[in-house]
């Protein structure tokens, strides 16, 4: 995978096909290029290519083909469509035979600047080329692939950038999409070892007997009714200044959530390979930090546990305790990913963090205020806040807002201990989880919690994706951290 810049015009390029952006029938190429604006308007004439997002349409020509690949309309416009734009092309493309494409180095669009389209374009082609195929007896070896940005081009620091994610999002893919027999909480931190020393981070591992006499009481109960122990996963990116505070980056890494003995139904469970993906964003994230080189120190934290019935399970009404000295009445084994966070957040509090987000599939109630389109945030600092909604609009990876009333932390206490990890009213599955998992964040550190439950992976294919983990969350982690540098 390649993509770099060329100064050489996109009309002279000898590459296997350009891609060219439509929003709806508007060609989005820069000035200039006149003779392609018109050949393509005569194309169009006699085309059912609208523009719309995810149409895609590739028209043969002597020499370089052209692929045209529709974002929709303006006012539905948003960042992550031009990303799935420039994935879809690839994936159509690639299908086709074609192995090298050129796009201009700038496009006619209002609200996405020159640096964050080169961005955008360059992550989602190298996505494009995406295919999990570990278990495919007649897989084909991925071939090359090159994307060149032609044109004039002032700084290529955001190309670099969208290499360096592409190849962060690849890798991790492969892991992500692993099921739960093949991918335990220890295998996950062996891949987190060796990615870690590839790519220049220390990584620690907390195993079973570590996490014991640390006190982490909740990921020790979850991983009790499984054969394979839990790992608490750290992962460090030093930055430039050691004087500075570190970023913390948490991630729920149930490796595979049956429910427990609260035993979920049997419809659908094998979606649960992918309550990963929270410690998946996390660590793509990381490997995404490392890459660019970024001056931020930034730690990550995986609680990785599989959640089984087995004889040793937790038990409902069982009472156990956190990290931070917490106690907690375990009414339902199935809301397991608050109880790895909380041991995992009251570790990030005492690395005296300049803000702590965590990224969870935590919630089914997520997906029915929000389903597959945006992520849910809530936290405890408006400004944190804020700019990781600010970022997730640059990066394409959309993310609302929901409250933490005083009222959900109410709703949240237990008769029988300090907290439940069930809510006494049922209502609000969203933001009650979130309000128990405030009670092992200090009030002082400014803390983020994205509730990816909808938007972690696909179940249907897409135009720019196969079935399988998105990777969500890690986008705009790193549009967020590179904003910090
Ligand atoms: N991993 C699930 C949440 C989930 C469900 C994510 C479906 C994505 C798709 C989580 O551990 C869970 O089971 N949560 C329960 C909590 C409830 C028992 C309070 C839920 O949402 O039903
Ligand atoms: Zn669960
Ligand atoms: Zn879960």
């Amino acid at each position: 995978m390649k993509i770099s810049a060329s100064s050489t015009p996109l009309t002279e390029q000898k590459k296997d096909a350009l891609i060219l952006f439509f929003q709806g029938l508007e060609n989005t190429l820069p000035d200039g290029y006149e003779t392609l604006k018109s050949e393509l308007s005569e194309l169009l004439e006699k085309s059912a290519f609208k523009g719309e997002a995810g149409q895609c349409v590739i028209f043969p020509r002597s020499g370089t083909q052209l692929i045209l690949v529709g974002i929709g309309p303006e006012k539905y416009y948003y960042n992550g469509l031009l990303e799935q734009a420039a994935a879809t092309a690839v994936k159509a493309g690639k299908a086709a035979g074609l192995k090298s494409f050129a796009v201009a180095s700038e496009i006619n669009l209002s609200d996405t600047s020159e640096a964050d389209y080169q961005l955008l374009v360059g992550r989602g082609a190298a996505w494009g080329t995406y295919a999990f195929n570990t278990f495919k007896s007649d897989a084909k070896k991925s071939s090359a692939f090159s994307l060149t940005f032609c044109g004039a081009i002032k700084d290529r620091s955001a190309i670099k950038a969208a290499q360096a994610q592409g190849k962060a999002l690849l890798s991790t893919a492969d892991l992500a999409n692993l099921p739960g027999n093949e991918a335990p909480p220890a295998k996950i931190a062996t891949w987190a070892k060796k990615m870690a020393k590839e790519n220049g981070l220390t990584c620690e591992i907390m195993g079973k007997a570590e996490l014991t006499k640390k006190g982490c009481g909740g990921i020790l109960a979850v991983a009790q009714g499984s054969a394979q122990d839990a790992r608490m996963i750290v992962l460090k990116h030093a930055g430039t200044d050691p004087k500075a505070k570190p970023i913390v980056l948490v991630g729920k890494t149930v490796t595979f959530d049956s429910g427990g003995i609260s035993l979920k139904p049997g419809k659908g469970m094998g979606w649960m390979k992918y309550d990963k993906c929270g410690g998946m964003a996390v660590l793509t994230a990381m490997q995404m930090v490392a890459r660019m080189n970024l001056k931020v120190p930034v730690i990550g934290i995986l609680g990785a546990a599989e959640n089984m019935p087995g004889s040793q399970a937790i038990r409902p009404g069982d009472i156990i305790k956190a990290y931070n000295g917490k106690t907690v009445e375990v009414l339902n084994t199935d809301a397991e990913g608050r109880l790895v966070l909380m041991d995992a957040l009251g570790l990030a509090a005492d690395m005296k963090p300049k803000a702590i987000v965590d990224l969870a599939t935590l919630t089914g109630a997520c997906i029915v205020a929000l389903g597959s389109s945006a992520a849910a945030i809530l936290g405890n600092d408006v400004k944190l806040v804020n700019e990781l909604i600010g970022s997730g609009i640059d990066a394409g990876e959309r993310l609302w807002e929901l409250p933490l009333f005083k009222d959900y932390t109410d709703d949240m206490k237990s008769d029988f201990a300090d907290l439940s990890n069930l809510s006494k009213s049922g209502g609000a599955g969203t933001a009650t989880a979130a309000a128990f998992l405030q009670e092992f964040v200090p009030e002082d550190i400014p803390w983020a919690h994205l509730d990816i439950a909808g938007t972690a992976w696909l179940e249907s294919p897409k135009p720019y994706q196969a079935p399988g983990a998105t990777l969500f969350g890690a986008r705009l982690l790193a549009q967020w951290l590179a904003a910090q540098d």
